[in-house]
């Protein structure tokens, strides 16, 4: 039998000692769709950044595994490369960079490539864009500067286009997601399985909306730093109507 695509075995993580993730358990293979919602402060985007590796954290106990491989101890740079895919909520806006200038160098990094042409990142930029649906001058927009919460996603959904990852993290919490982003995002995700069945993608939200988009093929709960129930759609739905109360001691 394949190895699920994602493995995280009772993980526990903590930053400055004060202890998040407490032995939490999920399992995403290749081609899902998974939904991470919870409160605030339960330890989503914490997540999220330990499992891109983010040595802000400390895994404590635990392990996660990708394909199979334990990956718990890797550097970030080396779970890109394995293709670990994860879109950041608030970039820092970087000062002269073209969308298409970081691109190649997010591509490059990915292949372990010491260097891409222009040329071949446009091309395949170009091709996606068409697909996405976005107008090829987004292409030459600095990166970040000005940019609205729907070219953030788009910005977002082209990068993971692109960087071909195995699975994609997306972090939505509080990004202040108007209607128009939720459905960048929405039909970005399944343009992109649409090319590449097997990417597994792991959704952390608090929109409903989204989630009624989005379509998961799991949603779970995350309270108090485990995942403390899975299900289909009606998880979403009772979060919707009763809260997080009942999960919560
Ligand atoms: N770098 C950090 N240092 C100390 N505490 C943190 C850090 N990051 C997150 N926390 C704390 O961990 C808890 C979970 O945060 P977070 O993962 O951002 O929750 P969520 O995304 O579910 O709202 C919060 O109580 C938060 O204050
Ligand atoms: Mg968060």
């Amino acid at each position: 039998m394949a190895n699920p695509l994602l493995e995280v075995i009772d993980l526990a993580a903590s930053a400055d000692d004060v202890q998040i993730l407490n032995g939490l358990n999920l399992t995403v293979n290749a081609g899902e769709v998974h939904a991470i919602m919870g409160p605030n402060g339960a330890g989503k985007s914490t997540l999220s950044s330990v499992l891109m590796g983010s040595p802000v954290y400390q895994v404590t106990e635990g392990q996660i595994k990708l394909d199979g491989e334990d990956i718990t101890l890797w550097a970030p740079d080396a779970r890109a490369k394995a293709g670990v895919f994860l879109a950041f909520q608030h970039p820092e806006a970087i000062g002269g960079v073209s969308v298409v200038q970081f691109l190649r160098q997010a591509v490059a990094a990915r292949k372990g490539l010491d260097e891409l042409s222009v040329l071949e990142v446009r091309m395949d930029m170009m091709e996606w864009m068409e697909r996405l649906k976005m107008d090829s001058a987004f292409a030459e927009r600095h990166l970040n500067e000005g940019f609205s919460g729907g070219e953030r996603k788009r910005n977002e959904i082209l990068q993971m286009a692109l960087l071909e990852p195995t699975l994609a993290i997306l972090d939505e919490t509080d990004s202040g997601l108007d209607i128009d982003a939720l459905q960048i995002v929405a039909n970005g995700v399944a343009t992109v399985r649409q090319e590449r069945p097997d990417l597994g993608v792991l959704v952390v939200t608090h929109y409903q909306r989204l989630l009624n988009e989005l379509n998961p093929d799991v949603v779970h709960i995350l309270v108090d730093g485990r995942i403390v129930a899975s299900g289909g759609p009606e998880l979403a739905a009772e979060v919707e109507t009763n809260g997080y109360e009942a999960w919560q001691s």
